[in-house]
Formats: structure tokens, C-alpha cells, sequence
């Protein structure tokens, strides 16, 4: 067989192969993440966010899912904030602790962000699914204290008022990323 053909179906399967990985992983997590599967947040969004809420060093920003820890890691080296991320996918949490490797102040927990209390953040981000939304506007309402900012991709948080909302020029379908205050 030409070494082209060897080439072909060396890559194809490779990438055949990376798809089922993230396929697996994001099925084995779908009890837990309820639709809210592993997609990262684009550059220009990611770029809007930082620039939208400056943060100070001691303050806390806790992502909900946080997948591959992008969020984390920009945040910590603009503001050298403390930057909790809980993640529940596999193949999103090893790929975070692997990128996040000697940088200080990020931690990432293999945890569900349910059960944990949120009461420390001074910043939240998320980039949830609508299914969730109503549940967790009830959650950061009881445990979030006031002023606390929180931001979220793409979906709304019912029943809260945004400060701001933001539509970052280029980014994918220009969805918005809205910013509350408690
Ligand atoms: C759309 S991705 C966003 C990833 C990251 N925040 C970003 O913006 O690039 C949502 C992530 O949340 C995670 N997730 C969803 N529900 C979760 C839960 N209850 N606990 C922990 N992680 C969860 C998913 O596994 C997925 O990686």
C-alpha cells in the first residue's frame, strides 16, 4: 500500500479515536453536568470577560465547570487572583491539572460544583446549559454574599437583573456573557 494511504488512515483513526475519548468522557459525566457538556469558551469572549471585571488579588473567582481551566489561568495572570475551578468531566479535569501545571494560586477540583458552598467567591463565572439556569440562580442567591459578581456565557440567570451585558465583536454567534451583581 502507497505510505499515503498509511497516513490517511493512521490520522483518521487517531482523530476517530480523540472523538470517542470526548464522547465517553462527556457521557459518563452527564449525570452530574445535566446537558452542560465540555466546550470551551472562545478567546474573544474569554478577553471580554478580563476587561469587563477587574479583580484584585485577594479576591476569589470560582469557575462552574471550569473544563480546561482557560478561564483559571487568564484570570490568575491578569489579577493574580486565588481561581478555583470544579470540574466533573474526566478528560476536561486531567486536561486542566496537565495545563495548569507549575502556575501557583490555580487549584482544580474533581468535584460537583452542587455540592459545594460558593459562599467564598467574590467572582463566579459559568458557561452552563438552560436546564440548569433556574436551579442555579437559587443556589448562588442563598449562598453568594452581597456584591458578589457573577458571570455567565451565553445563558441567563432567571430572576437576576444583569449589570451588563456583553457581546464581544467576532465571538461565536456573538452570544452574550452576562454579568450580575448580588
Ligand atoms: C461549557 S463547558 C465550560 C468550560 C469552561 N468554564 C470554559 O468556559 O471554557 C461546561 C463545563 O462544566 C462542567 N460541569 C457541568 N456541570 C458540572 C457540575 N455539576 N460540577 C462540575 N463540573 C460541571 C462540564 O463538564 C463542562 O466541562
Amino acid at each position: 500500500m502507497p505510505i499515503w494511504v498509511w497516513i490517511f488512515i493512521v490520522l483518521t483513526g487517531g482523530l476517530f479515536g480523540l472523538k470517542m475519548t470526548y464522547v465517553m468522557f462527556t457521557a459518563l459525566a452527564l449525570p452530574a453536568t445535566r446537558g452542560a457538556i465540555y466546550v470551551s469558551t472562545t478567546r474573544t469572549r474569554l478577553a471580554a470577560f478580563i476587561r469587563a471585571v477587574p479583580m484584585k488579588p485577594e479576591q476569589t473567582l470560582v469557575d462552574l465547570g471550569c473544563g480546561d481551566g482557560r478561564v483559571l489561568r487568564l484570570a490568575r495572570r491578569y489579577y493574580r487572583v486565588r481561581a478555583i475551578g470544579f470540574e466533573v468531566n474526566l478528560l476536561a479535569y486531567f486536561k486542566a491539572r496537565l495545563l495548569s501545571i507549575g502556575r501557583s494560586g490555580i487549584q482544580i477540583k474533581r468535584k460537583n460544583f452542587w455540592l459545594e458552598n460558593l459562599a467564598g467567591a467574590d467572582v463566579v463565572f459559568c458557561y452552563l446549559y438552560p436546564d440548569v439556569m433556574h436551579r442555579l440562580a437559587a443556589k448562588l442567591q442563598t449562598e453568594l454574599r452581597n456584591g458578589t459578581l457573577i458571570v455567565s456565557c451565553n445563558f441567563p440567570l432567571p430572576g437576576f437583573q444583569p449589570i451588563q451585558v456583553l457581546r464581544p465583536e467576532g465571538a461565536l454567534h456573538s452570544d452574550p456573557l452576562y454579568v450580575y451583581q448580588v
